[in-house]
């Protein structure tokens, strides 16, 4: 009683204390960041919202307003020029869109991934998400060992090998577009692609047949999360707001989806395995040969297995099934572009229903497409890198301690680098048309460039090879051609088109 009496009666100065204490505390934390400003504001950059939080806030409105952070990311370049500066906190972000900087920055492995955006997609919102998988490893040699190990299953060789599989399964959605045709409804083109984009990253890297319908739990639980990511990495005070608590308990049930199957396909590939059955050389058996590295397995080692798993889910599915959508979208609005590539397809492919790897090599208009639908659309727009040593190229000075930003998006749509950059011209990548230099990277570029680079062509030109053979497509009119950003750029509208058969009527 005595004790407790003692400690009511120190209240009252603890309180004092506390409060004193935070105060000197913040106001240091005010004067390091005031120190920052003092340090960066030389670099050019668009006025600050705000002291303590900087240019967050201008990001937040977009993001509340559904609008493109690109888009505001773009017009900073075209207006600051190809060092901009960003502050948010303490933090100082350069959105760099010089060429020969981002070939420093890139092709080095001497600048490490960005602590801040990738420990935010390891750990979702406190939920272990993509953890030390390959896209999101911040230590190198960590990084390196496992990219070593699923190499192979992304060589040219093994995929030749599963042209066999892609063909199978982007039969089945030419089952559906005509079902679609037939029964003369609106095809929504992204859900049908991200369900087969769905079944072919289960099948080919899983060999697990999902035989998805449309409302795929999968498919939710993947869409939740990449919002959540946005959010998360965007918005430093989401967290802490209670009406998005709610949300971010959604996001944290998906991420255990997501996981808990990820654990549960492992394990069973593990016992077949051990029984000594045979098991493909697809990327869950590489991903347990890469952690069965280690000659002691801890608990952590099994946790990079679904990490992995994850990681190939969000980083392989959505990207293909957006560029589809968008190449589609593309391709209606330009009949000359869809005739020049239907002629092609027509001499390449003729009436086979089987498309080989080396049909698929012949179809260069059709890699012109695809280039130039990335060029206007990288679906994975943006990659970050810490800075850590002082670069100086062509009169920019990048300081050493901060975080570069680089962004397909934003080069590729700047007239300095493409002619009427927001003219949808395939003609651009055509094979004696000079290359474009260190200002276009959708599946980024250097050591930690795109893993999937090669399978994501493969299945994008095989199934729009497919669709153009048997189908003609019409938009909808009245629909929008705005792009929604959900950490990856997908079409707002969902690009809704009329299906015909082709060779009938
Ligand atoms: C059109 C489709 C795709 C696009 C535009 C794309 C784009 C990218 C980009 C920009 C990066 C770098 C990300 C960063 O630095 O944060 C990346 C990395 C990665 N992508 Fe893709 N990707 C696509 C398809 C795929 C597919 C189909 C897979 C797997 C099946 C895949 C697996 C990965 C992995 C594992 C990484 C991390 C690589 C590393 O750090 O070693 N991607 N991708």
């Amino acid at each position: 009683m005595a004790i407790l009496s003692a400690l009511w009666s120190w209240l009252p100065q603890a309180l004092l204390f506390s409060l004193c204490v935070f105060f000197v505390a913040f106001l240091g934390y005010c004067l390091y960041i005031k120190h920052v400003h003092l340090k960066y504001d030389h670099i050019p950059g668009p006025p600050r919202k705000s002291f303590l939080f900087g240019h967050s806030a201008l990001v937040v409105e977009k993001l509340e307003r559904d609008e493109l952070i690109h888009d505001m990311f773009l017009e900073c370049a075209q207006t600051y020029g190809p060092v901009v500066r960003y502050n948010v906190l303490h933090y100082v972000i350069l959105l760099v869109s010089c060429p020969k900087a981002t070939k420093e920055i890139l092709m080095s492995a001497k600048h490490p991934k960005d602590k801040y955006l990738y420990t935010r997609m390891a750990n979702l919102f406190g939920q272990w998400f993509m953890g030390n998988g390959l896209a999101t490893a911040l230590n190198h040699e960590q990084w390196h060992k496992q990219r070593r190990i699923m190499d192979p299953a992304f060589s040219s060789l093994y995929l030749r090998g599963l042209t066999g599989i892609f063909n199978e399964r982007a039969e089945k959605m030419m089952e559906r577009l005509s079902e679609e045709a037939d029964n003369n409804t609106v095809a929504n083109m992204l859900h049908l692609i991200s369900d087969l984009t769905l079944d072919i990253i289960a099948k080919v890297g899983f060999g697990v047949d999902l035989d998805l319908k449309y409302s795929s739990p999968f498919l939710k639980a993947i869409e939740t999360c990449l919002k959540g990511m946005s959010h998360y990495i965007y918005d430093a005070t989401f967290e802490y707001k209670p009406q998005n608590w709610p949300f971010i308990s959604e996001v944290r049930e998906a991420c255990r989806l997501l996981r808990s199957t990820g654990a549960q396909w492992i394990n069973e590939r593990k016992t077949a395995i051990n029984n000594g059955e045979n098991v493909p050389k697809d990327l869950l058996t590489q991903i347990i040969k890469s952690a069965e590295q280690e000659e002691n397995m801890t608990k952590e080692d099994e946790e990079l297995m679904v990490d992995n798993f994850v990681t190939f889910f969000i980083a392989g599915q959505e990207t293909t099934a957006n560029e589809f959508a968008f190449c589609v979208m593309e391709l209606g609005r330009h009949p000359d572009i869809l005739e020049k590539l239907k002629k092609e397809v027509d001499e390449v492919i003729g009436v086979k229903t089987e498309i080989s790897y080396e049909d698929l090599g012949n179809l260069t208009y059709l890699s012109q497409v695809l280039k130039e639908t990335l060029r206007l659309y990288p679906t994975a727009p943006t990659t970050s890198r810490d800075v850590l040593e002082d670069i100086v190229i062509d009169g920019h000075h990048i300081p050493g301690g901060v975080t570069c930003m680089l962004s397909s998006y934003i080069s590729s749509r700047l007239e300095k680098f493409f002619n009427y950059p927001l003219k949808f011209d395939p003609d651009r990548f055509h094979p004696d048309a000079p290359k474009p230099y260190y200002c276009y990277y959708p599946f980024a570029l250097g050591p930690r460039s795109c893993i999937g680079q090669n399978f994501a062509q493969i299945e994008a030109k095989l199934v729009i090879a497919k669709l153009i053979q048997r189908f003609d497509f019409t938009l909808v009119s009245g629909q929008s051609f705005d792009i929604k950003e959900s950490f990856s750029l997908k079409p707002k509208s969902g690009v809704l088109c009329k299906i015909k058969h082709r060779h009938t009527s």
